[in-house]
């Protein structure tokens, strides 16, 4: 199967689809990989790094979209003025896109990809689940966005971030706000920290407060009890009480405070207007605002997207490419992300489209000549009944079912097997020796625990469970080895020799599962 990475021509893009590293983890997943010459250049990739890479560097833009399967972009196909040809008209015919679609905003190049039977794989649209955090493209962006927006900031703020006792005065610390604390504001609020700014958050949501308060920051708060949290890690709108209330917060703030940093924004809606003229007004001139969520209308009033404003000298920045003022990094990140996603679909070479998974049907905007934007949203599992309401669930069903000849009869179903098992351990009491009754009352009480140890685990405490596995298999080996020393080729040497081989393949399992839990935490 054929990968196609051409340049993007959006104007100022300067990211690319896939680096000479990411190249890499595409050819050993057995994929040709093409790519058009110079796509790297703005990131700072050479076209004989992708070569060296093992990718064909083509000169020809028709030849490098003409010919691919699968066509990787960052910027969703536009009219390519060199060509006098929309890039989607480039795709063949059957052919699959994978990159940022932005499907809400371009619902009618959705129908002319449909129409093309192209298979469109929405970077912007994988789920914001664990699962899916190795192919989240969006968050890797606005990890850099973040960043990118402090370093903004401190270009054009006229004085250090953290505060300095010097020979030649003593320098106040920066204040800097960050309204709203997801993954560009958190970002932020480390990077501003990182340069020794006092840093004050606030996020509707109250998962974020220990997140702010973990970077070293204030967690702000207002008086309106309304929680944000709303589906897939993301906000929901607020009432017009509480952002009232936000607003109130922030016009004290910003009479205090030197550099505000934006990024409120609920997805699929217009970003919340946080921040007035007046608020501006009344900042210290010298402040600086760096509005992230330009792009969506902005959370500042005088943001003017793409540029910077200097308004009674505090200056607004509204810079919507912030990622791409970081193209190595960014086409780093986002390669690496979108090489997740292609593995992810690819089944025996070939891209096989699995409607069950929810990542990948998240991610689908069209398949089949059809567009299949938005996916149905995910079933929410009813959350599980509080412990005392359990309780009470399973009496009241336990005393329906009471009246229920069949539901009686499964009932004691479950009794009629422990009666059985007691009354065959009675019988083997009788005849087998007392030695044995015990080693086999250990073994039976073992099985038992071990069945209602690794059934009744939820899957995401499987890793915390194999350390107590391990520390089994620990018991186990040592049993093993003292059986070792018996008669040559006895069943007692070759089951001891089995154990250890067993229980060694566990610990050393675990131990390798365990280190790459650790190495994802290691920064
Ligand atoms: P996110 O969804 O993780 O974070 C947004 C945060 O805003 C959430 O924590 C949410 O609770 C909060 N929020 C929602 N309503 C609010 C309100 N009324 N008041 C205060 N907080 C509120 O989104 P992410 O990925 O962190 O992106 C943030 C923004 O940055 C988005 O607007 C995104 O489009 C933008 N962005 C901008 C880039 C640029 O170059 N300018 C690049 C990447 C992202």
């Amino acid at each position: 199967m054929r990968i196609a990475i051409p340049k993007e021509i959006h104007t100022g893009e300067r990211r690319v689809a896939a680096t000479p590293q990411t190249v890499i983890r595409l050819k050993r997943m057995g994929l040709d990989v093409a790519v058009q010459s110079g796509a790297g250049e703005a990131a700072g990739f050479s076209d004989a790094e992708y070569a060296e890479a093992g990718a064909v560097v083509a000169a020809a833009v028709r030849e490098v979209w003409e010919g691919a399967d699968l066509v990787l972009k960052v910027r969703p196909p536009e009219e390519h003025a060199e060509l006098g040809v929309h890039e989607a008209d480039l795709l063949r015919v059957g052919a699959v896109l994978v990159g940022f679609i932005w499907p809400s905003q371009h619902k009618s190049l959705l129908d002319r990809l449909a129409a093309r039977r192209v298979t469109t794989l929405a970077m912007d649209c994988v789920p914001r689940i664990s699962r899916a955090q190795t192919m989240d493209a969006l968050s890797a962006m606005a990890n850099i966005a973040g960043y990118r927006a402090i370093v903004e900031a401190a270009a054009h703020f006229g004085r250090f971030f953290g505060g300095q006792i010097t020979a030649a005065g003593k320098v106040e610390p920066a204040k800097v706000l960050v309204i709203g604390a997801g993954v560009a504001g958190l970002s932020a609020v480390g990077t501003a920290r990182g340069l020794g700014a006092v840093v004050r958050a606030f996020d509707p949501r109250p998962a974020t407060r220990d997140q702010v308060r973990s970077l070293g920051a204030e967690f702000l708060e207002v008086h309106v009890k309304e929680e944000g949290e709303g589906t897939g890690g993301y906000a929901k709108t607020m009432s017009d009480a509480f952002l009232q209330a936000e607003m109130a917060l922030f016009s004290a703030q910003a009479m205090e405070v030197d550099i505000i940093v934006t990024t409120a924004l609920v997805p699929g809606k217009a970003a919340p207007r946080l921040i007035t003229a007046g608020m501006v007004e009344s900042m210290r001139p010298g402040s600086v605002i760096v509005d992230l969520a330009a792009e969506q209308g902005g959370n500042c009033a005088l943001t003017q997207p793409g540029g910077i404003v200097v308004h009674k000298g505090v200056t607004i920045i509204g810079y919507t490419d912030l990622p791409s003022r970081m193209p190595s990094l960014a086409s780093q990140m986002f390669g690496s992300t979108a090489a997740a996603l292609v593995e992810a679909v690819l089944k025996d070479g070939t891209v096989r489209i699995d409607l069950k998974d929810e990542v990948v049907r998240g991610a689908l905007a069209t398949h089949e000549g059809q567009v299949t934007w938005p996916a149905p949203a995910p079933s929410v599992p009813p959350p599980p009944p509080e412990p005392g309401v359990a309780a009470e669930v399973r009496a009241a069903s336990g005393a329906a079912s009471r009246g229920h000849a069949g539901a009686a009869a499964s009932g004691s179903g479950g009794m009629l097997w422990l009666a059985a098992a007691g009354a065959g351990l009675i019988g083997l009491g009788a005849v087998a020796p007392a030695s044995f009754m015990s080693h086999f009352t250990v073994f039976v009480l073992a099985c038992f625990v071990g069945w209602q140890v690794v059934w009744n685990v939820k899957p995401a405490l499987h890793t915390p469970l194999m350390s107590v596995t391990n520390a089994v298999s620990g018991i186990i080996l040592i049993g093993g080895m003292l059986q070792l020393g018996g008669a040559p080729a006895s069943a007692t040497v070759i089951l001891g020799a089995l154990a250890v081989f067993i229980a060694t393949v566990n610990i050393a399992g675990g131990f390798l599962v365990t280190g790459r839990m650790l190495a994802m935490f290691r920064r």
